[in-house]
């Protein structure tokens, strides 16, 4: 790959997060989006045109044989995470990966020796690392403001996802715990400087929409760290009103409360109804949270300015795919713990195909 001054950046997926990639890239001077692909025909023609990407693609090959393209950026189902990346390592582009990983260990492994045999970057995309609000929460524990860490909580909620591929267990790997436990997770071992997780338990239920899905939609994820800090992670799918994202770090001197969302938005009243006011909102109409910035708020385009430097700088990313990995064990003793109704001791290997499997067989 030619040395260059800004990175070529090409897209893989054209629907939700990939909006926010182009969006997030769109303000880091030194990224260059060159191309997006996706394999619903149309799709990727029409995103180019609405973002200004010179070029598009239907197939990957295609796409992966642009010599102008330093690093993909995979924004496909979770199913497709290990080809796209493999594919991509081996035609000798660094990767950003959005969360979780893969659907299993194995398939991690593989994504990280392809990357590692390719001399390229594999990046997990993690914003909460990002996330302005959570940065300065993790400040104030660094610099001992709240004493010696207790216990991290972090909620992440909403009403369901938009996309059949989330609520099929077999394409995504299970369901709100693979979806957004997998953030809580990452965002505990971030706080905690990844000392290692030690023993998961986990509760899980499918409480609302069974009709819909063989995967969990409620569910609480207790970790217990080598250095004594317990963290309690609450996920739902089924909780109405638009999205919930917030953290507490309890410590021996002091409590911090941190709310991405509703503790910066515009409490706003309307009888005629707000139109876009957070994601997954549902109705406006009455008292709803209006979101501003929201992609900032979430650190997106902070993430995609670290990642683009590592790959231009040949620095260490913060979030790569061995924490990917990590973060995937836990969540397979999670849902192995929720299945066996008993806390899980780590390691727990696992050849299951994926984590939701270990919670269905019980
Ligand atoms: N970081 C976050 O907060 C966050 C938020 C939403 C989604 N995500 C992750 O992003 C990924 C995509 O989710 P989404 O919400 O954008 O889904 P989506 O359904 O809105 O979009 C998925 C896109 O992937 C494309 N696609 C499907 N199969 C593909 C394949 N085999 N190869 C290439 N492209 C393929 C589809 O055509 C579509 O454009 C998931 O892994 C999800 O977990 C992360």
């Amino acid at each position: 790959m030619a040395k260059r001054d800004t990175v070529g950046v090409g897209l893989v997926g054209s629907q939700f997060i990939t909006t926010i990639h182009a969006e997030a890239l769109r303000r880091v001077p030194q990224a260059n989006v060159l191309a997006v692909m996706s394999p619903t025909a149309g799709h990727a023609r029409d995103f180019a045109s609405k973002h200004g990407i010179a070029h598009h693609f239907e197939d990957l090959d295609a796409m992966l044989a642009m010599d102008e393209i330093d690093m993909i950026v995979v924004g496909a189902p979770n199913f497709a995470h290990c080809e796209i990346t493999v594919k991509a390592a081996q035609a000798g582009k660094h990767v950003v990966v959005e969360k979780p990983l893969c659907l299993n260990l194995k398939d991690a492994d593989r994504m990280i020796a392809a990357c590692d045999q390719a001399g390229v970057k594999l990046m997990y995309a993690e914003e909460l690392c990002f996330a302005p609000k959570y940065v300065r929460l993790k400040q104030l524990l660094d610099d001992g403001v709240l004493g010696r860490p207790v216990l991290f909580k972090q909620s992440e909620k909403h009403d369901g996802p938009h996309a059949a591929h989330f609520w099929d267990v077999d394409r995504s790997g299970g369901g709100v715990t693979m979806d957004m436990g997998c953030h809580a997770i990452q965002f505990f071992r971030w706080l905690n400087a990844n000392n290692r997780v030690k023993s998961v338990y986990a509760q899980m239920n499918t409480s609302v929409h069974a009709a819909k899905t063989r995967g969990e939609d409620n569910a609480i994820v207790i970790l217990e760290f080598d250095n004594g800090v317990v963290a309690l992670a609450e996920e739902s799918w089924t909780k109405l009103g638009g999205m919930d994202d917030r953290a507490e770090i309890h410590g021996s001197e002091g409590v911090a409360y941190a709310d991405v969302l509703h503790g910066n938005s515009i409490p706003t009243y309307s009888a005629k109804g707000v139109g876009y006011a957070v994601e997954k909102a549902g109705s406006t109409v009455g008292w709803s949270f209006v979101m501003y910035e929201e992609i900032w708020n979430y650190g997106f385009p902070q993430e995609f300015q670290h990642f683009v430097d590592c790959v231009l700088h040949d620095r260490q990313p913060l979030v790569t795919g061995a924490d990917g990995k990590a973060v995937l064990e836990i969540l397979f003793a999670a849902y192995e713990s929720a299945g066996a109704g008993r806390k899980i001791l780590l390691p727990s290997p696992t050849r299951a195909d994926k984590p939701c499997d270990l919670w269905l067989k019980s």
